[in-house]
């Protein structure tokens, strides 16, 4: 998630904890195998996070192939260089995504997983990975539309409530629903749209629904709308719920394959 997306060294630790949830690790594969990647591909990773990203592409286009990972955040960096440590295949940098440090036409193919939706000018992020793209190659945009948030509460209206506030953590909440128009826009062809839809069952430790109840919790108790209180008693209905064993979560992310004209 990331609010801002400014973090420090102990916020971007615990956002990194939401990576290794099995949701996480089914998202990259699926973006990797949309991808079709072949040993020795050169490919971007646009806002890579804490590093898993990168260090799985990197295993995929193996020690003849390059990834560059690159993220605005040091503190994602730090925990991006622990991880891909021993691939020699993976360069990370610091750089922005509307002005990426990359030459035009330089990669096989790029990924920028749930990073558009948090930026003001989409319209530049695309024009970008359509520059830095070869002629022929692909990508993958995903971004999530939070009206896709099914969420059973026994106080629906305390939920939506909580749900709307949290629209505000970032810029293009409904970003996944209304990506294409901006893609066509900067050149790509949309091959297809495949929704990653995550649903959880219960609240374990492991599951996304609970590390964004987490998050959104700590969200809403500082927005103004919404308050401590209102926050607590609006996790504590999800609890109480779960130890009833009535938890339904679900939550889909819309993973665009998009190519540059040959
Ligand atoms: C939600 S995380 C996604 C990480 C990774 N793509 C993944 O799915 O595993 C979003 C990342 O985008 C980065 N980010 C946000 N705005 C950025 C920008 N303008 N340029 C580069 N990176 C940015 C954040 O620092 C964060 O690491």
């Amino acid at each position: 998630m990331g609010g801002t997306l400014d973090y420090d060294e102990a916020e971007a630790r615990q956002e990194a904890v939401i990576y290794r949830t099995p949701a996480a690790t089914a998202r990259r594969e699926r973006v990797r195998k949309m991808l079709g990647l072949e040993s020795g591909d050169e490919v971007a990773s646009i806002g890579c996070g804490p590093g898993f990203e990168p260090a799985e592409i990197g295993w995929a286009v193996g020690k003849e192939g390059q990834v560059y990972g690159i993220d605005r955040s040091e503190a994602m960096l730090a925990l991006a260089r622990e991880r891909c440590g021993p691939l020699s295949q993976v360069t990370l940098s610091r750089g922005d995504a509307l002005d990426l440090p990359m030459a035009d036409e330089s990669v096989d193919a790029a990924v920028a997983v749930q990073v558009f939706e948090y930026l003001e000018a989409v319209d530049t992020a695309v024009a970008e990975l359509a520059r830095i793209l070869r002629p022929g190659g692909s990508a993958v945009v995903c971004d999530a539309d939070f009206a896709s948030l099914v969420w059973r509460s026994p106080n629906p209206e305390r939920m939506a409530r909580v749900l709307d506030a949290f629209d505000d953590h970032c810029q293009h909440p409904r970003l996944g629903s209304r990506l294409a128009p901006q893609l066509h826009g900067a050149g790509l062809t949309v091959s297809r749209v495949e929704p990653n839809a995550i649903v959880n069952t219960q609240l374990d430790e492991d599951t996304f629904a609970a590390h964004l109840m987490t998050f959104i919790e700590d969200y809403a108790a500082d927005h103004g709308a919404i308050g401590p209180k209102a926050a607590r008693a609006w996790a504590d209905d999800l609890r109480e719920q779960d130890a009833r064993g009535e938890t339904f979560f679900s939550f889909t992310q819309y993973c665009y394959l998009v190519r540059k004209p040959a």
